[in-house]
């Protein structure tokens, strides 16, 4: 049997200590004018500092867009790649989570008038890679340094849609773990349970295949055995390092697979209630985990014997795949992040808006292992109602 498989990936990634300052070697002469795109937050941490001197070493123009909104809509992500559009510039750094790196991958191809976030909506191959980007994720995380996805808001249906294009997958990325140092245990933990959905759902996924599978479950590996060190002890940066390596890992099994009826149902939450994208994934990674089981147990167990460390590994398959979903469990309530939508003040009146959104969510319910009917999605989301 022949088949073939397709790696799309940043060309060039640099990890490890002080990563951040090979930033002087990808800035080389070549680049005339830098956009560098971060948010509020970022920026008053200080993160944003040492690259701000880096480049003003070099003597390279520079101008920093920071009104990135938190999960912005296309509309809001336009009126950034229209303020991008007036500086001419050709190279690109994002400095932040996924919201930031989001915009600045859309900037990547949307730098002429030609096409506008809007018409990527409907056809989102339409543009072509135009300025070098190159992604500092200080979140870990979406992955978005590592995708050909942008995922926006779209307020007239409820809803948040992925763009995907390859063209807007990042030309270099640095992953340096003092960019997530002193994230907010409450970001951490979101951002990090997002990732960690990244894996399990991209190795359950009816995409998967060896090649995705390398990458999600060493993504597995480093995000199961690191995110609770990670998340609760400022001083952990070796599990820090981890998370980081293991999100962008993820982010390169989100391309080669594609995430599953986590994300799809979870994508209503976001665009209604603006629930942030990780604790959407966190309230229904168990509920969704134990619908899929029945199709997954094999899948389950496989990856029990690869991170579950010191796993007796004569349990039986049914055995495995209930301790993984229980260590999925316990790792959003250990993180404390909330899985009611109650606390979000959702009222049960919107329950069938929310399944027939979250049905829209084709792309990815294609990808799920059990197929999901209207009536499953209402049982789902009564679950964390
Ligand atoms: N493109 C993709 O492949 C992909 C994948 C998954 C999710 N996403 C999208 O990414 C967005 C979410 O990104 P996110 O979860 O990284 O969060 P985010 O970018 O929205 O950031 C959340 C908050 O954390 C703050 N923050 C970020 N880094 C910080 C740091 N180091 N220290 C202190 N504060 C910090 C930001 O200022 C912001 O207020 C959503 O829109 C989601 O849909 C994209
Ligand atoms: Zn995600």
């Amino acid at each position: 049997m022949l088949t073939e498989y397709q790696l799309r990936m940043p060309k060039h990634i640099i990890a490890g200590e002080h990563a951040l300052e090979k930033l002087a070697e990808i800035i080389n002469s070549d680049v005339k004018k830098i956009v560098l795109f971060t948010d509020k937050g970022i920026l008053a941490t200080g993160l944003v500092d040492l690259p701000k001197t880096i480049i003003e070493k070099a003597g390279i123009d520079y101008t920093i867009i920071s009104d990135i909104p938190a999960e912005p809509s296309y509309h809001e992500a336009q009126s950034m790649v229209d303020l991008f559009k007036k500086e001419q510039a050709d190279f690109i750094i994002a400095i932040g989570g996924g919201s930031v790196m989001d915009v600045a991958k859309l900037s990547s191809i949307l730098a002429t008038d030609e096409y506008q976030v809007k018409d990527l909506l409907e056809n989102p191959l339409l543009a072509k890679k135009q300025v070098n980007s190159l992604m500092i994720p200080t979140t870990a995380g979406t992955g978005a340094e590592a995708t050909p996805n942008s995922i926006v808001g779209v307020p007239e249906k409820d809803l948040k849609i992925g763009i995907v294009n390859p063209e807007m997958i990042a030309d270099y990325v640095i992953l340096d773990s003092r960019m997530i140092k002193n994230l907010p245990k409450p970001i951490a933990a979101a951002t990090g349970v997002d990732a960690l959905c990244h894996a399990i759902e991209c190795f359950t996924s009816t995409k998967a295949n060896p090649i995705s599978n390398t990458f999600a479950l060493e993504a597995l590996d480093l995000i199961m055995n690191n995110i609770i060190e990670a998340c609760t002890d400022p001083q952990a940066l070796k599990a820090k390092s981890d998370m980081l390596l293991g999100s962008f890992y993820a982010g390169v099994a989100i391309t080669a697979s594609g995430t599953t009826a986590v994300h799809a149902l979870s994508y209503p939450l976001g665009g209604k209630y603006h629930i942030a994208h990780g604790v959407s994934n966190a309230m229904l990674l168990t509920p969704v985990m134990k619908f899929n089981e029945p199709a997954i147990k094999e899948l389950l167990a496989a990856a029990y014997d690869r991170v579950i460390k010191g796993g007796n590994q004569s349990l039986s398959i049914a055995e495995k795949s209930a301790h993984m979903i229980n260590q999925l469990e316990k790792i959003v309530t250990v993180l404390e992040i909330p899985t009611s939508l109650k606390t979000f003040n959702v009222p049960s009146e919107d329950l069938d808006g929310l399944v027939a959104a979250g049905m829209e969510v084709t792309r990815l319910l294609v990808n799920n292992k059990r197929e999901v009917t209207p009536e499953d999605a209402k049982k789902i989301y009564l679950e964390i109602l």
